[in-house]
């Protein structure tokens, strides 16, 4: 009797590692970020000493490599320093501040009557924790935009204020190490001042990457997933070429994607026709492709949301249609709308004075900016073959 899931029923597949093209893959090497690498090894080599870390705030458009970089070097600083707490948290899944005490208090695998405890008790625990074992804790924010406060920050900065004035601050200190991520540069700027000039963070870029960047990425990834032979530069060059945003996880996506649609029609290599079929593909999809990947699922809203009106939405219109799909607060609704401005997607006018009214509330009116505008990679690779 034939098994379906036996290892023969693939062979013919182009596909031979599917996992070095998914997207939670980690890689083993990380190209084109010793910069950042170094900067953050940097940033936390004292508390292998227990000595506070520079906090970081790390910012870039998606998919350019910012939580992969950072579980990379996190990966080598557990492997070399055993006393340190590692937590990490995406503050998209886990936006409060009871939700992230409970991760921390997770880690450091304490028993703890989970209710009736309030946040500030929660975190008296945490931090007795640290002193009584002298533990450095790292906490990775990722996309910290998705925040729904800031008082994890702020209840982080005063402990650590608190801990430098401590007189027993040399055997049992009070150390956390914070790194920020966010898409949006200015979600630094938009920090209390008290949590700013408390955390002192310094700021970490992510660019997008170029198309040669971007081909030398995939690459590897083809190198490793795909059957030798099953694919060349020239079509490489091409997914590079034709990725926007600058963004590796579109990119591998699309090489993942040609070789499905190859395998589909049970070639034994990708052709050129299998990448251009998959861009048509997105392309007819009502939502562009490379704003599906590079956008968070409530950018996406409110594309989708600015895509159904023709004249574009008010502000509390769309903070009200928006609040009936994913509840937010208006303050991080204005948020994503600040990212979408700022990666030219939407545009803003005041809505007062598109009425030729006076302006005496803040409302402005939102659209989607004209088509062929949005942007993408720029820097194109010719044919020729990269150094
Ligand atoms: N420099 C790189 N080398 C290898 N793979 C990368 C690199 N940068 C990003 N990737 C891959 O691209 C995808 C997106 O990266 P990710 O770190 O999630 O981006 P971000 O956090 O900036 O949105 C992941 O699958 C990751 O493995
Ligand atoms: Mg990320």
């Amino acid at each position: 009797m034939r098994n379906y899931f036996d290892e023969g029923i693939f062979r013919d597949s182009i596909i031979q590692k599917e996992e070095f093209l998914l997207p939670d893959y980690l890689p083993d090497e990380i190209l084109h970020r010793e910069r950042q690498l170094q900067a953050m090894a940097d940033a936390l080599r004292p508390l292998v000493k227990k000595s506070p870390a520079i906090n970081l705030f790390i910012h870039g458009p998606a998919g350019v490599g910012k939580t992969t970089s950072i579980k990379y070097i996190l990966k080598q600083l557990s492997d070399s320093s055993t006393n340190l707490l590692i937590v990490f948290v995406n503050c998209w899944q886990t936006p409060t501040q009871l939700g992230i005490y409970n991760r921390i208090i997770d880690e450091m695998k304490l028993p703890l009557p989970r209710r009736g405890l309030a946040a500030d008790e929660i975190f008296d625990k945490i931090l007795s924790y640290m002193r009584n074992y002298n533990r450095p804790v790292i906490i990775v924010l990722d996309d910290v935009d998705g925040l729904e406060h800031q008082e994890v920050l702020y209840s982080i900065s005063r402990s650590n204020d608190s801990g430098s004035n401590d007189s027993r601050s040399n055997d049992s200190k009070i150390i956390f190490a914070i790194l920020a991520v966010a898409n949006n540069k200015n979600y630094l700027a938009q920090l209390d001042f008290r949590i700013r000039s408390s955390l002192r963070f310094s700021e970490l870029e992510f660019r997008s990457y170029s198309a040669e960047e971007l081909f030398s990425i995939i690459k590897l990834r083809a190198e490793a997933a795909l059957v030798p032979g099953s694919y060349d530069d020239k079509l490489l060059l091409k997914i590079a070429n034709s990725t926007e945003g600058g963004s590796a996880r579109r990119a591998i996506e699309l090489l993942w994607k040609a070789a499905k649609h190859a395998d589909g029609s049970e070639k034994k290599t990708i052709m050129i026709q299998d990448l251009e079929d998959v861009l048509a593909e997105s392309a007819s999809a009502s939502i562009k492709p490379e704003l599906k990947t590079s956008l968070s699922k409530e950018e996406q809203l409110i594309v989708g949301l600015l895509n159904k009106s023709e004249k574009g939405l008010e502000s509390s219109e769309l903070y009200g249609k928006f609040i009936a799909k994913i509840p937010k607060s208006k303050r991080q609704i204005r948020n994503y709308l600040d990212l979408l401005e700022e990666k030219g997607i939407i545009v803003s006018k005041d809505a007062a004075q598109a009425e030729g009214k006076e302006s005496i509330m803040k409302s402005r009116i939102f659209s989607l900016k004209s088509p062929g505008s949005s942007g993408s990679a720029g820097n194109s690779l010719s044919d020729s073959e990269p150094k």
